[in-house]
C-alpha cells in the first residue's frame, strides 16, 4: 500500500473523532465529496512512445514564484488540531519540498508566525459582511508577506454539514480558529459571510494589497471569463473539496471547459478537489491545469508527521508525476497537453 493511501486511518487514530469527521466531511448527503477522485480517475491516457525521457523536470511557476512540484498544499481550517505548530508547521513542510502554500483566513496561526518560515504563501479571504475586518486581514497578510489573494467564491453562505454527535465547534480550544482577528470585538453578523459580491471585488482585492488575485470556487467556463475580464490573475477550479454546493459537478469534469475560455489569456488555471495520485495530477496539467492543490492529503500528513509528512507527501505526489510523465512520454509540464488524453 502507498504511504499516502494510509494517512487519513493513522491521521484518525490521533485525532479527536469530530475533527477528523470534519476534517473528511463533505456537505449534505456527501455526493459531491464521494465522487471527486472516482472522477479523475476515469481519464484514459495515449502515451506517446520513442520520446528521450531520460531526464524530467517537474518545475514550473505559480503567478511568477517557482515551484519545485507543480502540486500546492489548498488553505484549510483547524490546523493546529492536527500539529501544535499548525500553520507554521504546515509552512515548514511546504518550503522543504519547494511548493506554495494557501493559508486560509480562518487560520490558527498569525500570518507573521507564518511568514516567518519563509514558505511562500498565499492568503484565502472570505469577504464579510463588515468589509472592515476583511480589511484588517489584508492589510495583516501583506504585512506579513502574502504573495496573492485568494477570493473564495463559493460560499456566499456556509454548506450544511449533517454532523450526528458534538461537532468541531464544541471541542476546540480558543485559538484554533482566526488568530488573526480579536473575533470577540465583532458580532456574528459582522463575521457572516458577504453574499452580495460581485466580479468588482476582484479589483477591490487588488487595489488594496497590491497583490494578484486568484478567484476560487469556479466550476463553469462564464464565470472564469467574468473573473479574466475584471483582472483575475488566475482561477482555481474547485468545489471546495465538496463542501459547499453537494451536487455540483467534480472538477476533472468542469476543468476542460475552462481551460478553453482561459486559452489566450493571461490568467492562470488551477485545480483542486480530490486529487490523490501522480495520474490524477498529470490528467489535471495535461487538460489545462498550471498546477493542482491539495486539501485534505495534507492534513491527514500534517497529523501524522508534522512539516516532514507534508514534505513527504508533496515529494511522494511529485515523484509519482514524474514517474508517469516518464510513461506518457512527457519531459517537462510544457509536454502536458490535452491530446494526452483520451475523450
Ligand atoms: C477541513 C477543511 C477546511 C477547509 N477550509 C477552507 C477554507 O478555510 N477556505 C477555503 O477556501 N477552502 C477551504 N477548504 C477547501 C480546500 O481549500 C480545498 O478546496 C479542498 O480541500 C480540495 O479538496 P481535497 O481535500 O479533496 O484535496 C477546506 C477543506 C477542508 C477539508
Amino acid at each position: 500500500m502507498r504511504w499516502i493511501d494510509g494517512l487519513e486511518a493513522a491521521a484518525a487514530e490521533k485525532l479527536p473523532e469530530a475533527v477528523h469527521r470534519y476534517f473528511r466531511q463533505g456537505s449534505a448527503g456527501g455526493i459531491s465529496v464521494g465522487e471527486a477522485t472516482t472522477a479523475w480517475s476515469s481519464y484514459r491516457f495515449r502515451p506517446r512512445v520513442l520520446t528521450d525521457v531520460s531526464t524530467v523536470d517537474l518545475s514550473t511557476t505559480v503567478l511568477g514564484t517557482r515551484v519545485d512540484v507543480p502540486v500546492l498544499v489548498a488553505p484549510t481550517t483547524l490546523q493546529r488540531q492536527a500539529d501544535p505548530g499548525g500553520e507554521a508547521a504546515m509552512a515548514a513542510g511546504v518550503a522543504a519540498a519547494g511548493s506554495v502554500l494557501g493559508v486560509s483566513s480562518n487560520a490558527g496561526t498569525t500570518f507573521a508566525e507564518i511568514g516567518a518560515v519563509g514558505a511562500p504563501w498565499w492568503l484565502q479571504i472570505y469577504v464579510v459582511k463588515n468589509r472592515d475586518i476583511t480589511l484588517r486581514m489584508l492589510d495583516a497578510a501583506v504585512e506579513a508577506g502574502a504573495r496573492a489573494v485568494v477570493l473564495t467564491a463559493d460560499t456566499p453562505v456556509v454548506g450544511r454539514k449533517e454532523d450526528d454527535g458534538p461537532t468541531v465547534w464544541d471541542v476546540i480550544p480558543p485559538g484554533h480558529l482566526l488568530a488573526n482577528l480579536d473575533a470577540d470585538a465583532y458580532s456574528e453578523a459582522d463575521l457572516a459571510k458577504a453574499d452580495d459580491l460581485t466580479p468588482d471585488v476582484i479589483g477591490w482585492l487588488a487595489d488594496r494589497t497590491g497583490l494578484p488575485v486568484v478567484v476560487k470556487g469556479l466550476l463553469r467556463a462564464d464565470d472564469a471569463r467574468r473573473c479574466s475580464d475584471a483582472g483575475a490573475a488566475g482561477v482555481i477550479v474547485s468545489n471546495h473539496g465538496g463542501r459547499q454546493l453537494d451536487g455540483s459537478i467534480p472538477t476533472a469534469q468542469a476543468l476542460s471547459e475552462i481551460a478553453d475560455v482561459l486559452a489566450g489569456t493571461s490568467t492562470e488555471l488551477y485545480v483542486d478537489g480530490g486529487l490523490r495520485r501522480g495520474e490524477h495530477i498529470l490528467a489535471a496539467l495535461a487538460l489545462g491545469a498550471r498546477a493542482v492543490l491539495v486539501g485534505r492529503p495534507a492534513l491527514w500528513a500534517l497529523t501524522v508527521d508534522s512539516s516532514a509528512g507534508v514534505t513527504r507527501l508533496l515529494t511522494d505526489l511529485g515523484d509519482e508525476l514524474e514517474h508517469t510523465m516518464r510513461l506518457v512520454g512527457a519531459r517537462t509540464l510544457a509536454d502536458l497537453t490535452p491530446d494526452l488524453i483520451s475523450r
